[in-house]
């Protein structure tokens, strides 16, 4: 049956606001409250034999993948290769038989991840893909199919999907983590814990919709825009200037919070907006220094973190967007929600095509 977009303005909308139902849905296949363990779907491979991860995808379900290197090595100590599929299938990687090659996809038709995929293959890699469409061609050719379960994703700009990729990256992160012997069951147990507060925490941001929406006025007129973080964060400060990039048409750039200082502060002036990602932890303070200087040279932050980040380095902020508290795992699942509603609003303030931005195309089979 045709899905329908209800009470909501526009499906991307609608996807965003699905976002703690499909969350939990996934996470129910791949955590185990009874027993507090994360569980893959059956399989017969051998996790804890795994020496090395490459990482494969296109667009937002790349930064997806990129949030997924922070975690795996932090986690399972498993060192992270992660490419571009149009990069990846030309550039000759150097790939160990036996490694895990781990594709990501909503659609699972992506023509370039779909290549890298039969690439690696050939070269005797295990394939692993999260895919949104189980009857999708990567599906199929999986060894280890990871399923998400967002439902139909009908809006252009992905959104659902995103979220419903962390949390099944975040699974797998902990279960290969186990596998090579790095997670106790203490630690274990905290985990699916944690996981599974996500839902609740996607919740809370979302509370937030209103906010977000008076604040899109300070972004529709501008030229550029920039968007910082820093460990997890940084590959949400590129999916939120994708997102407001692809959406809206402003020019936005992610950068690495501390890389700023070797460009493009040299944009800054009151005409920029600049987004800052940073949950108080052990990298906050490092980002709120690279925020300081964004300040004195005029920039117009709009700052989001936890109430105790804002309490310490909202001041001076032309917006603020307050997050739950949430543990790093969950941190980038939840953070995903503010730049998904601000991309979202300020699109609708310029008044262009948000399901269906002008060139892009939701699925692309062809390279
Ligand atoms: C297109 C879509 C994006 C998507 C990307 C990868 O560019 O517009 O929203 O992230 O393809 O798609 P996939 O289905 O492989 O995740």
């Amino acid at each position: 049956s045709a899905v329908e977009k209800g009470n909501y303005r526009h499906f991307m909308q609608k996807e965003i606001f699905e976002q703690p139902a499909v969350v939990a849905n996934t996470l129910s296949s791949y955590v185990r409250p009874y027993d507090g363990k994360v569980a893959l779907p059956d399989n017969d491979l051998d996790l804890s034999a795994i020496d090395r991860v490459t990482i494969v995808a296109c667009g937002t379900s790349f930064y997806a993948g990129m949030v997924a290197k922070y975690w795996i090595e932090q986690f399972a100590r498993v060192p992270v290769d992660i490419d571009v599929a149009s990069e990846f299938r030309y550039r000759d990687p150097v790939l160990e038989k036996g490694s895990l090659a781990l594709f990501i996809s909503q659609s699972g038709e992506t023509a370039d991840t779909l290549a890298a995929l039969e690439h690696s293959r050939a070269c005797g890699q295990i394939i692993a893909a999260v895919v949104n469409v189980p009857t999708s061609a990567m599906a199929r050719e999986a060894d280890l199919l990871l399923p998400t379960h967002a439902g139909p994703e009908i809006g252009v700009a992905s959104t659902k999907a995103f979220t419903c990729q962390l949390a099944v990256l975040a699974a797998f992160a902990a279960n290969l983590a186990r596998a090579k012997g790095k997670l106790s069951e203490e630690e274990e147990r905290e985990i699916v814990k944690h996981l599974q507060e996500a839902p609740e925490a996607i919740n809370d941001a979302l509370g937030h919709d209103d906010d977000i929406q008076a604040m899109a006025h300070l972004v529709a007129p501008a030229r550029d825009v920039l968007y910082l973080g820093r460990g997890p964060d940084y590959p949400l400060a590129l999916e939120g200037a994708l997102k407001l990039k692809e959406i809206s048409y402003i020019h936005a750039e992610g950068y690495a919070a501390g890389e700023m200082k070797h460009g493009p502060i040299a944009l800054i002036d009151d005409a920029v907006p600049v987004i800052v990602l940073a949950p108080s932890g052990p990298l906050f303070e490092k980002t709120v220094s690279n925020m300081q200087e964004v300040r004195a040279r005029g920039g117009k932050i709009i700052f989001i973190s936890d109430a105790k980040g804002l309490a310490e380095a909202g001041d001076g902020c032309v917006a603020t967007i307050e997050m739950p508290e949430a543990h790093p795992l969950i941190q980038p699942i939840v953070y995903a929600v503010p730049v998904q509603l601000l991309a979202y609003h300020v699109a609708v303030l310029k008044g262009t095509d948000v399901d269906q931005p002008r060139n892009l195309a939701k699925s692309v089979t062809v390279e």
